[in-house]
């Protein structure tokens, strides 16, 4: 005879389990899709400051149209949700640009290979910063994160300090964002995909007036003539591509991260780069020496052996 006491909770853990993973798949072919229309725009139109804000600015009209129209229901916010919103959209914003600016000074590969390193950070902001403490596995699974990173960086046939130290950053503020965006959704009404369009629109506020003042208007108009006239209207495609897929995979990531923890959420993230990195390098015919590619898989093996070590923490 059946259990039901005993089936119940793992059926429902085997559904969320299910539910997560439909998320994660979705999140990655998302991601991948953007990263290649991104990088596509930027060798073209060499301006982050603005191909960001144009990210951040898709995301906000998508979500305003989807409130007007009642498509997603708007969520009831007071001045403490955007004031406790403030410096997580501040992280959003920092780590969008800095990944973007990196994007546009090395192969989106690299980018990526640097940002695997992301559970590392989060380990590193909890325990130094928050007090938080973990098993011993956990800190030395990070020694094959941290190792395959750096060496993948200093091999690196296209080193560049501006493409390593943005992803670097990226890092470290999108740790901070996935930690204090956990808290403000927790216990709230607001769902994750509403979460993520207020942070979006928060985010777009504060980035628009820093886009103006780095780059502005004069190098937009010039930049977009030239990126017309060698790509032809296809351009104007792939901004709205790059454009649309951001707020898209990361809407998803964010209904994710309502679920998990800001841990699980950078691995799955790491795990993403997987797709991101082979993707990209076959279709930028990006050059790979083999001793480069040997670090990003020890990072990304790393990384593998460090979800094994936090299996308990997938469902949170
Ligand atoms: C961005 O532009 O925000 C980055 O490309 C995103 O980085 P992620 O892969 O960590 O979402």
């Amino acid at each position: 005879p059946l259990d039901l006491n005993v089936e119940l909770p793992e059926r429902q853990d085997a559904a969320q389990r299910l539910k997560i993973s439909i998320y994660f798949a979705t999140w990655w072919a998302l991601n991948v899709v953007f990263n290649i229309y991104n990088k596509k725009v930027l060798n073209a139109f060499p301006y982050p400051w603005l191909t960001s804000t144009l990210s951040l600015a898709a995301g906000s009209l998508i979500m305003l149209i989807s409130w007007a129209t009642r498509i997603t229901e708007a969520p009831k916010t007071d001045l403490e949700f955007w004031k406790i919103l403030f410096p997580v959209a501040v992280a959003h914003t920092i780590g969008h640009v800095a990944a973007t600016v990196s994007m546009s000074k090395v192969a989106v590969s690299f980018t990526h290979i640097i940002k695997s390193g992301e559970p590392a950070f989060s380990v590193m902001v909890s325990r130094f910063l928050l007090g938080e403490t973990f098993p011993v596995a956990v800190y030395l699974s990070l020694l094959p994160i941290i190792g395959g990173c750096s060496l993948a960086a200093v091999t690196e046939l296209n080193f560049n300090m501006i493409g390593f130290m943005g992803a670097m950053i990226s890092n470290l503020a999108f740790v901070f964002r996935n930690i204090f965006s956990k808290k403000g959704m927790k216990g709230k009404s607001v769902s994750g995909m509403n979460y993520y369009a207020c942070l979006s629109i928060l985010s777009l506020v504060i980035l628009t007036p820093f886009a103006i003042a780095v780059e502005g208007p004069q190098m937009w108009a010039a930049g977009w003539q030239t990126a017309l006239s060698q790509i032809g209207p296809n351009f104007i495609w792939w901004v709205a591509a790059q454009s649309i897929f951001y707020h898209f995979y990361n809407q998803v990531s964010y209904m994710s991260l309502d679920q998990i923890s800001p841990l699980t959420f950078s691995i799955g993230n790491t795990m993403k780069r997987i797709s991101v990195i082979v993707s990209s390098i076959i279709i930028f015919h990006t050059p790979v020496q083999p001793i480069n590619a040997l670090g990003a898989a020890i990072a990304i093996l790393g990384t593998f052996l460090y979800s094994q070590v936090n299996c308990h923490l997938f469902v949170n």
